[in-house]
């Protein structure tokens, strides 16, 4: 089964619009003819019109890093998923750890942003991952069952073909420790495990599953070489033309 990768950048809050378009004119030139893998930017809301603008006709695709799972409605500060395809976003990161963290996001409204974006035809990256002290305690393979089953209540096999997962264990996010291929294969292997159970065999040999955890230009090949590893999800690494596309070109 091969399943194309799919590399993404997390810019979390970081750019403003001159800096966003600043990188992707000077990224797109260095991955221009990439059809190896799928490329995706995930900025800011306030970012979307002109990165989109910027990388358009291009091979690289824009999403959200959030949605709220209501089509409309008074919902302060909130983006949705209309507003992001009506400005021509396609992709969304969804239950990100530092959304459940600091947003309280739980895996019921994971679930529930999860059906509106199929709903829509937005490309949802469900992200997974335990913390350290998870870990540490033994529980990973738990954790990652509970949050995916969590994530795909009411989702069939019929709809699932677009979900993207991604694991990113919160102890490797930002902190510069790399979880090992061998930790990432291990945790991408209960995930897909999983999904099998619940959705079936099809269904999981086909779902990308992305890692995302201090992903850099030295360890990419490393990581992205394996192959139960489908892409990656780059947070500090993908704020720089440069060293986003190295990773792109593993
Ligand atoms: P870092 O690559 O900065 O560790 O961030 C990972 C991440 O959270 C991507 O969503």
């Amino acid at each position: 089964m091969s399943r194309k990768a799919l590399i993404a950048a997390n810019w979390k809050m970081y750019k403003t619009p001159a800096e966003a378009k600043a990188f992707v004119d000077a990224f797109l030139p260095l991955v221009a003819g990439h059809t190896r893998d799928e490329i995706a930017l995930f900025p800011s809301p306030v970012l979307l019109p002109t990165v989109i603008e910027a990388a358009k006709d291009s091979n690289v695709a824009v999403g959200a890093q959030n949605i709220h799972f209501a089509e409309e409605g008074a919902y302060t500060g909130e983006t949705s998923v209309g507003q992001l395809q009506a400005v021509g976003g396609t992709h969304t990161l969804i239950g990100h750890s530092e959304r459940r963290q600091y947003f309280a996001e739980t895996d019921e409204i994971v679930n529930k942003k999860l059906h509106t974006a199929l709903k829509h035809g937005v490309v949802p990256i469900v992200c997974v991952g335990e913390v350290l002290a998870e870990r540490e305690a033994g529980q990973t393979a738990h954790v990652l069952k509970t949050q995916i089953a969590g994530a795909f209540v009411g989702i069939t096999a019929a709809a699932a073909g677009p979900i993207v997962i991604a694991y990113e264990p919160v102890w490797a996010i930002g902190t510069g420790k790399t979880a090992t291929p061998e930790i990432a294969v291990d945790a991408h292997k209960i995930i897909r495990a999983e999904v099998a159970k619940l959705l079936g065999a099809d269904v999981a040999a086909a779902i990308r599953i992305l890692y995302g955890g201090s992903v850099k230009p030295d360890n990419a090949t490393s990581l992205l070489g394996e192959e139960e590893i489908d892409g990656a999800l780059v947070g500090g690494a993908s704020l720089k033309p440069d060293s986003f596309a190295a990773i792109v070109k593993y």
